[in-house]
């Protein structure tokens, strides 16, 4: 027995679930799995929107039969051509031959280049509307929310956004699909990590997508996001948290992550973190950048005002874990954080200078002096660490808001 489920009257969710991939993008890691959404509304025509990951064809096609008994699928709207959506078009349009294909120019564009020319394409631009029969939809553009092409639909009598990857997150849908079936604490985690590895480069584009909808004065009723859970308790919950994380809003507290070989660099950190604690503040991540895979802590980076790193020295470089979780910020254009940078120079240096010239290019406002130590930390550097830890907490707690903590803001 497939599992499809009733989002309203005539309306279906015909995702899957995907625990069987280790890594998301061939890149993020996929330990509590991930859902591929996909939507059906069996009016008059029919129209589906967005399809799965190629791995998920059969049950995902199978599906939609068992759901239509024979009738045909009219539309298929494309408001994402990324593979984990785009991966079952061509067996649609196997199954379907008269199916038409909904998208935008940009859509096509890509599709032909990721799968060649497929045909029956109905082009649709901002504004633009389709009739079901009782059903309407209206396309909205939003561009780079996550690639170039990307575009929201909006179903009129129900007021559904399916809103494609915006608003989508990490883990499979165990049993609960709805907002309101589910512990939302689980998900907002996976949705901050999804939201800040994936779409957190495009906040600019995230904001000005928000700002469309909200003046195009849509009520919106249910988001259908294309990964996770389907907002109909709270779609404001969600909008709200994606307006805080594409604005880069923080809260207080430090993560500190180091690269370390034999524990030296690591002594620093711990310092510095006590240090941090003995000033007041309570929000404290310190990760192994060698353990814990840099998802999880850009996700914590993207959370918090404070970021401390810290790198021993690696054949005249950074330590290569540091070195691509530094290379992921910078990619990902995070703004407004504190820095404080640490380490130790072995018998080249390498990893502390590194981190300086990120740094530069960041420019985060930096507090303290880097600290490099000769192989292993001595007083003079662990002064030094009590320094950063120290103007780190000054600018912190400068920033606190009368009469709260720091447990009183959370925003997952
Ligand atoms: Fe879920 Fe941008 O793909």
């Amino acid at each position: 027995m497939l599992t499809t489920v009733k989002v309203a009257e005539s309306i279906y969710y015909i995702g899957v679930n995907d625990r069987e991939t280790y890594l998301f993008e061939n890149l993020w890691p996929l330990d509590k799995g991930v859902s591929y959404n996909s939507y059906l509304i069996n009016d008059d025509k029919v129209a589906v929107f967005d399809t799965v990951k190629n791995t998920k064809i059969n049950e995902y096609v199978e599906k939609i039969q068992s759901l239509l008994q024979g009738k045909e699928v009219d539309y298929l709207v494309i408001n994402h051509m990324e593979p984990d959506h785009s991966g079952a078009i061509k067996a649609l349009k196997a199954t379907y031959p008269n199916l038409q294909l909904v998208g935008n120019k940009k859509t096509f564009e890509i599709l032909e280049n990721f799968y060649g020319p497929i045909g029956s394409y109905l082009t649709v631009g901002e504004g633009d509307t389709l009739s079901l029969g009782s059903h309407e939809l209206k396309f909205i553009m939003t561009p780079m929310v996550h690639w170039p092409e990307t575009m929201m639909t909006y179903e009129t009598i129900n007021k559904i956004l399916y809103s494609g990857d915006a608003f989508g997150g990490f883990g499979s849908l165990d049993g609960g699909v709805f907002d309101d079936e589910v512990n939302l604490e689980f998900y907002m985690d996976e949705t901050r990590r999804y939201y800040s590895n994936i779409v957190g480069k495009y906040g600019a584009m995230v904001q000005k997508a928000l700002k469309k909808v909200k003046d195009s004065g849509i009520e919106i009723s249910i988001i259908a996001p294309t990964h996770g859970p389907v907002w109909r308790t709270a779609p404001g919950h969600i909008i709200n948290y994606y307006d805080k994380w594409s604005r880069a809003e923080t809260e207080e507290g430090v993560v500190i992550a180091y690269g370390s070989m034999y524990g030296n660099t690591q002594q620093m950190a711990d310092l510095i973190a006590r240090r941090l604690s003995d000033r007041g503040i309570k929000n404290i991540r310190i990760y192994d950048a060698s353990k814990t895979h840099m998802s999880y802590i850009i996700s914590d980076i993207w959370r918090f005002k404070g970021v401390i790193l810290g790198s021993c020295a690696y054949n005249t470089g950074m330590f290569p874990t540091m070195e691509a979780l530094v290379g992921k910020l910078e990619n990902s254009q995070l703004k407004d954080r504190f820095l404080g940078i640490f380490g130790t120079a072995s018998w080249s240096g390498g990893g502390v200078s590194n981190l300086n010239k990120f740094a530069e290019k960041m420019k985060w406002q930096q507090v303290g002096e880097s600290v490099e130590a000769l192989s292993s930390p001595k007083e003079p550097e662990f002064t030094k660490c009590r320094e950063i830890a120290d103007e780190m907490a000054d600018l912190l707690l400068k920033e606190r808001k009368p009469g709260t903590n720091a447990f009183s803001s959370t925003i997952y």
